[in-house]
């Protein structure tokens, strides 16, 4: 079955090569960091963009959707840079700008769960929400490692995300269920 949907299927070849970026960025993260209670979560982390890659080409290939060879090279130059940079830049700021990506992400896959609903397709439903659902997790990984940092807020104030702000408003706290996580991410219509 072929989608019929430009939007949606930008979005699964972006975020596949996307997740190579992010996995290639955690290497470097990873070892970068020196305490070994770090090193171990950003490992877990990087195993969890892999995991997500591998999920992801799965759906597109039962939709016949090919690789994109463009956002291939472009993200992984983009992931390789970011993996080297972080060797130089200190410790706050990969911190700070993987939680910001990662706030981001979340709302791909629930976007992607909306496109699917909208052709009527849910069987992908439990599984773009637990991906959501865990890319909530790394931002909530890394915003409580950096939450009490002096050099927070004055991030915040220029980048658009920290301890208030937000790119979803999902709370892991109080999370819905798949079946009720409809107002995730939604965009408003205007
Ligand atoms: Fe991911
Ligand atoms: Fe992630």
């Amino acid at each position: 079955m072929k989608l019929e949907h430009p939007a949606l299927i930008d979005l699964l070849q972006r975020a596949y090569s996307a997740e190579k970026a992010a996995a290639f960025a955690y290497q470097g993260h990873a070892g970068s960091v020196r305490k070994a209670e770090e090193k171990k979560a950003i490992n877990q982390i990087e195993i969890d963009e892999w995991n997500h890659r591998r999920e992801v080409l799965t759906i597109m290939k039962q939709y016949d959707i090919p690789v994109s060879k463009y956002y291939e090279v472009r993200f992984h130059i983009i992931g390789k840079i970011i993996s080297y940079s972080c060797y130089i830049i200190g410790w706050f700021m990969p911190f700070y700008f993987a939680g910001r990506l990662e706030s981001g992400n979340v709302c791909e896959y629930f976007r992607m769960k909306q496109f699917f609903n909208s052709l009527g397709i849910k069987e992908h439903d439990v599984q773009l929400y637990n991906m959501g659902i865990k890319e909530k997790e790394h931002e909530v990984y890394f915003l409580d490692g950096i939450k009490n940092n002096k050099l927070l807020p004055f991030f915040e104030k220029f980048f658009g995300w920290g301890g208030k702000n937000s790119f979803n408003n999902i709370d892991l706290e109080k999370k819905y269920p798949v079946e009720e996580s409809e107002s995730y991410c939604k965009v408003k219509s205007s």
